[in-house]
């Protein structure tokens, strides 16, 4: 058995959350956090599922969620080459060294169990969940606006009618084509978004006026989280500013050093050091002394 620190097949295994690269910011692991709470808390049951899961630092924050009798699934193109020769592009430039070991490394230092991993393109993925069994989609996959909008249809047919969707980087300067995709799904295609980070626009298909009231009521406790309310297509729409949000508990890596480890190896040092000085003979602990006042004068 590797001890903590060392390497699985050449991948670092990581001994805390930190050290898993990705793209999941404090302030969308708090609304993880508060999505799948308040589903745990009100029974909603159902799966989960990701689409384009990298090395696996979101999908092991939302596999700590997981209750017994429930699936996550995760489906992402690791190794597999690209759907087609823009998607080949985008994973060239920005996912270069990816494997799929990488991903069950990292995901296995925090899990028991790996998710069901589908390997593929998201246009899989209806073939591998059922339609109206999934509380919580979260899609991260391709950037393309074709893609996207696939992304979006598979996500509408597979969430039970109170599910949440949590859409990626539905905003951002460098890819164009996923804002179009979700804004085009909220004119045409009943998504109701209930709130945006800069990152994220999570949203449902049921009614999303209930999560939408206790959200605000949840938020107006928050010294750490700037929000706002807009009226964006007939209906409330939250915003948050999460700059200095404070992260929720990271997932735990079983090869964590255990606590106080740092301050019991110094205690262990200092010990020793005592230890030696009783030992060595009174004539040497003068020589010493005597060396290294010559030394310092
Ligand atoms: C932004 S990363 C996901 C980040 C991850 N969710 C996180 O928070 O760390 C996008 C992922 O989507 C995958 N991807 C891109 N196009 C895809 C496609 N057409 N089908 C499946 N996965 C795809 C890439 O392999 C990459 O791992």
């Amino acid at each position: 058995m590797p001890h903590a620190g060392e390497t699985v097949d050449g991948i670092p295994r990581p001994q805390r959350f930190a050290d898993v690269k990705g793209w999941f910011w404090p302030v969308d692991q708090l609304l993880f956090d508060w999505f799948l709470r308040r589903q745990s808390d009100r029974e909603h049951r159902g799966d989960l599922l990701e689409l384009g899961a990298y090395l696996g630092k979101s999908a092991i924050f939302t596999g700590n969620y997981l209750r017994p009798g429930e699936r996550f699934t995760v489906c992402d193109l690791w190794d597999s080459p690209a759907v087609d020769d823009p998607n080949s592009a985008e994973m060239d430039k920005a996912y270069a060294t990816l494997t799929r070991r990488a991903f069950e490394t990292n995901y296995l230092a925090f899990h028991d169990r790996l998710p069901t991993m589908v390997q593929g393109p998201t246009s899989v993925i209806t073939s591998h969940v059922d339609a109206g069994s999934c509380r919580f989609v979260h899609v991260d996959a391709s950037h393309l606006y074709e893609h996207v909008r696939g992304d979006i249809e598979a996500t509408r047919e597979l969430l039970a009618p109170e599910g949440i969707a949590a859409f990626d980087d539905f905003r951002s300067e460098h890819c164009p084509g996923v804002a179009a995709a979700v804004w085009a799904a909220v004119a045409t295609s009943g998504l109701k978004p209930i709130v945006v980070t800069s990152t994220k626009l999570y949203g449902t298909w049921g009614d999303p006026a209930p999560a939408g009231e206790e959200l605000l009521s949840w938020l107006r406790t928050r010294q750490d989280l700037w929000h706002a309310v807009d009226q964006v297509a007939g209906a409330p729409l939250i915003r948050i500013r999460g700059t200095g949000a404070k992260a929720p508990a990271a997932p735990v890596s079983r090869h964590a050093p255990p606590r106080g480890h740092a301050s019991r190896a110094g205690e262990r040092a200092r010990a020793a050091r005592r230890i030696a000085k009783d030992l060595v003979p009174p004539v040497l602990v003068r020589a010493v002394r005597a060396a290294r006042h010559r030394r310092t004068s």
